[in-house]
């Protein structure tokens, strides 16, 4: 079985090719991040148009890549939900048009959950069940995962998503959008010893989170001290290292809470090394492992979109001939998928 997946929900167009028996054959990815970097974020309607541009030759180059045609694909699986209204209607119309045309299934695929099952395309998959440590700029949630489509919410943030804080902080250091990454490598010359952020609701109950008030921490730390080079570095340090160590402190609760040693971190902040390099070093002290998608596959791809389609079109799932998105689709009612 072949699968075309097609993402777009956000700024990112991403387009694989999915084969349950070789693996990924194609995988096509273009970054809008130019062309939002002089409004220092995302503008939705210049997200849209840009999706109605590229996805359709990012489509052939990646039919081109695999060296098929659309005769030889099973299904078209787009990203419908969470994310930007007019950028997910753009995967969901073509995606739905394209296997109307090629008389294939089309199934609407979750983004969460894309990037929840992404680490099930390295050669090392883990298995279930799990604890989801999920970190994108748009979301920030703890899940126990048993199974595909078995998902509880175990805590999540309760303002800005990891990513979102990232990003913000950045900003206001006067770091380029994205900032989350910039941030990161200002970090590594940053000494951790100068400065100490709070931890967010790490001492009250629950797996909760909240990561906004550390934009105003970092605001009032660069009043008081300046914005010099090392200044900078070392504001950025301890900016990293309170969201990385409320997300590892979280991250240990829960999987206390579950009586669980398994972790699997996923979405774009699980790229960031700081907190790989803690949630390992918390894994080891259990007897436990961490488990990652390779970097390309941390922030939005295609590839994640054709493996989690291909889990549901196999369920027997796929959509009517409506095109449909879900802005807001939260990821504890998808339905569990029939061993
Ligand atoms: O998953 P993703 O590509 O998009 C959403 O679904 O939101 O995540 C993008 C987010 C951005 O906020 C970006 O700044 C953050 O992931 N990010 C990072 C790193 N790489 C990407 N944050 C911290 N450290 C990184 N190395
Ligand atoms: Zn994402």
């Amino acid at each position: 079985m072949r699968i075309l997946g097609i993402e777009t929900s956000c700024d990112e167009t991403g387009v694989a090719i999915y084969d349950d028996e070789k693996g990924l054959l194609a995988h096509q990815l273009y970054s809008q991040v130019k062309l939002h970097a002089d409004y220092g974020g995302v503008v939705p309607e210049l997200a849209s148009r840009d999706h109605v541009k590229k996805t359709i030759p990012l489509i052939k180059a990646a039919m081109a890549e695999a060296n098929l045609t659309p005769a030889d694909l099973d299904g078209v699986a787009y990203t419908a939900g969470p994310g930007l209204v007019g950028a997910l209607l753009v995967g969901a119309t073509i995606g739905r048009s394209l296997a109307y045309a090629w008389n294939v299934p089309a199934v609407a695929v979750h983004h969460m959950e894309g990037h929840l099952l992404a680490p099930m395309l390295e050669d090392n998959p883990p298995p279930f069940p799990f604890i989801a440590v999920l970190v994108s700029g748009g979301h920030t949630m703890l899940v126990e995962v048993k199974g595909i489509g078995e998902y509880q919410i175990l805590g999540e943030s309760i303002d800005d998503a990891a990513g979102e804080a990232f990003d913000k902080t950045a900003k206001l250091m006067g770091l380029d959008y994205p900032g989350g990454p910039l941030l990161s490598k200002l970090a590594e010359k940053g000494d951790s010893s100068r400065f100490t952020f709070p931890r967010p609701m790490t001492n009250v109950p629950g797996l909760d989170m909240s990561f906004s008030g550390l934009k105003t921490f970092t605001a009032n730390t660069i009043a008081a001290n300046g914005n010099d080079d090392q200044t900078r570095a070392d504001i950025a340090r301890a900016f990293e290292d309170a969201v990385v160590d409320t997300l590892v402190i979280k991250c240990k609760r829960a999987l206390k809470q579950c009586d669980m040693k398994r972790i699997v971190i996923a979405g774009g902040v699980s790229a960031n090394r700081h907190l790989r390099a803690k949630l390992e070093d918390l894994a080891k002290s259990i007897g436990g492992e961490v488990y990652y998608p390779r970097t390309e596959f941390c922030t939005d791809n295609g590839a994640m979109i054709a493996y989690a389609g291909m889990q549901r079109l196999k369920n027997g799932e796929h959509n009517d001939l409506g095109v449909k998105a879900f802005p807001r689709w939260p990821i504890d009612t998808l339905k569990p998928i029939k061993a």
